[in-house]
């Protein structure tokens, strides 16, 4: 087992150990990670929601089989993304994480960040957008911009469940934009490879 491994079990364990907030009275189980843990990027999204609780993997409902559907297809493998929510837990009724859940769960993010190291970090949606880019700045306008912040790329995307209100990939549409967005993203960790 590679020191990574060992690192991010331990951080899992101590997770699921975490009675930081009122969440973990209703949690089934957390969620932790998904995917490459040497991978170049990583996605981070909001927080579990059903399904997710359920499994204890995150994206695997129907916003996050859009996300895996895109990446398959533009080409991403295996190694190339890791999976990671701001909250570990999941909000009831799948509402927004409020500011203390976020604040008791930060630390852990952090960690799971500075032991993966990736290249670049993708926000997936607002939550993940406002956890790491302080300046106000809505999604729409900061989807697909590169954030150079400590030697780390941030670059934020749309959130699956938005795009499950969209169906057509017309020029500019949602669907469009987030296609080229994990394009884009692609390209920039093989630019970075080695
Ligand atoms: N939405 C998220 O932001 N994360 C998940 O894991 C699932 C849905």
């Amino acid at each position: 087992m590679t020191i990574k491994t060992t690192q991010l079990n331990q951080l899992k364990e101590e997770v699921s150990k975490c009675k930081g907030c009122l969440l973990c009275e209703t949690r089934n189980n957390i969620v932790f990670s998904d995917g490459c843990e040497n991978a170049p990027i990583m996605f981070i999204g909001e927080a579990p929601g059903k399904n997710e609780d359920e499994q204890g993997l995150p994206f695997v409902g129907r916003a996050g089989k859009l996300l895996r559907k895109y990446l398959e297809e533009v080409g991403y493998l295996k190694e190339d993304f890791y999976i990671a929510n701001t909250l570990k837990c999941r909000p009831p009724q799948n509402r927004k994480p409020t500011k203390e859940e976020k604040l008791a769960c930060e630390k852990f993010l952090l960690k799971q960040i500075e032991i993966v190291n990736p290249k670049i970090i993708v926000l997936v949606g607002a939550t993940a957008l406002e956890s790491f880019i302080k300046t106000k700045i809505t999604i729409t306008k900061a989807r697909g911009e590169i954030f150079e912040i400590n030697k780390k790329l941030f670059v934020p995307v749309f959130h699956p469940s938005y795009l499950l209100r969209f169906h057509n990939e017309k020029e500019n549409s949602p669907r469009y934009l987030f296609r080229k967005d994990l394009e884009k993203i692609l390209l920039l960790a093989r630019e970075n490879e080695s």
